[in-house]
């Protein structure tokens, strides 16, 4: 069941209970309904795919109550102080170098060294990140493939279930997902939205430029921002080949084990930071036991597959 919170302080502050244990709850933003997590948590953050059932993990954009937070997360820069100074809180998510040691689940960035981070307008999501006191990574709250939610009742008709609570908050007003600047590099367009290229050009002093394919993250091969290792990567291995790194799945000898229980939800949770770890071993390949294709597995294995597709 999942239960429906109202805006009563009684409520918000439970909200914020439940993300503190790492459950899921869905909150209102001025965009659309985000599904929200604990962005610290590898299990929280797994648990966000799991309710979504998405084929893959694209990496999520963290939302957060106030500057301060913002600056834990990502390594600030002047272009991104300007940005925020004329459109935060508000529809704009910045894509900025992950901060060395933030707290950030490698799950949200999917393995990424940088971080999506946006402050929303909406009144009830900053009291409910306010009152969690940390970023809370946040999808859309609906089902993979389902149109984006701007109602609670969007909200449960693929989700009722399936995540812990949702705060009904009243239509979100917007029901267009917030633009996405990279500022990583040359400062681009990832995702147009609301705020257009002009105004965040005038903003900064300076010409964005476009990137088309705005969802490069999920075309495998194409875009330079998907992790990868440096190691080969041999996947749906049946043994373990003399002088590999190996990634285990099940009970089995192997350096790292994305579950020894075959839960994948525990699997998904450590999948970029095993990865991480068995390519900095420095050996020339990183051999990985098949992965069942249901549930979690399925963005499991397509994520493997694209670290290991040839570059
Ligand atoms: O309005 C919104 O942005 C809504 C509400 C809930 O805040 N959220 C949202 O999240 O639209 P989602 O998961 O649908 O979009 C996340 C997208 C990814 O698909 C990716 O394109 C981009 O944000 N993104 C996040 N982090 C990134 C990173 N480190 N590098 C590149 N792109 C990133
Ligand atoms: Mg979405």
């Amino acid at each position: 069941m999942t239960i429906r919170l109202t805006l009563a302080d009684a409520d918000i502050a439970r909200a914020a209970e439940i993300w503190r244990a790492g459950g899921r709850v869905a909150f209102p933003t001025e965009t659309v309904y985000g599904l929200g997590a604990d962005a610290s948590s590898d299990t929280a953050v797994a648990r966000i795919f799991e309710a979504k059932d998405r084929p893959s993990f694209n990496p999520l954009i963290v939302h957060v109550a106030d500057l301060d937070q913002a600056r834990k997360l990502a390594l600030w820069s002047d272009a991104a102080d300007a940005l925020a100074q004329a459109f935060w809180p508000g529809p704009l998510t910045l894509v900025l170098p992950l901060a060395p040691g933030a707290p950030v689940s490698s799950l949200v960035t999917a393995g990424l060294d940088s971080v999506g981070i946006r402050m929303p307008a909406h009144p009830v999501a900053r009291q409910l990140l306010r009152a969690f006191g940390g970023g809370i990574a946040a999808p859309s709250a609906n089902r993979s493939g389902r149109i984006s939610p701007t109602r609670t009742a969007h909200v449960l008709s693929t989700l009722d279930g399936r995540i812990e609570a949702v705060v009904d908050g009243g239509p979100a007003e917007v029901g267009l997902e917030s633009t996405i600047l990279g500022l990583t590099g040359t400062p681009t367009l990832l995702r147009p939205g609301g705020i257009g290229i002009d105004a965040l050009s005038e903003a900064l002093g300076a010409r964005v430029s476009r990137r088309h394919d705005t969802d490069a993250i999920s075309a495998p091969g194409q875009t330079p921002s998907h992790y990868a290792p440096r190691a080969t990567m041999r996947l749906n291995a049946a043994e373990w080949e003399p002088g590999e790194a190996t990634l285990g799945f099940g009970k089995m000898p192997c350096d790292l084990n994305l579950s020894e229980a075959e839960n994948l939800t525990e699997a998904a949770a450590n999948l970029f930071a095993h990865l991480h770890a068995l390519d900095a071993m420095g050996r020339a390949v990183i051999a990985v036991a098949p992965v069942p294709h249901r549930g979690l597995g399925v963005a499991i294995n397509d994520r493997l597959s694209r670290a290991a597709a040839p570059r």
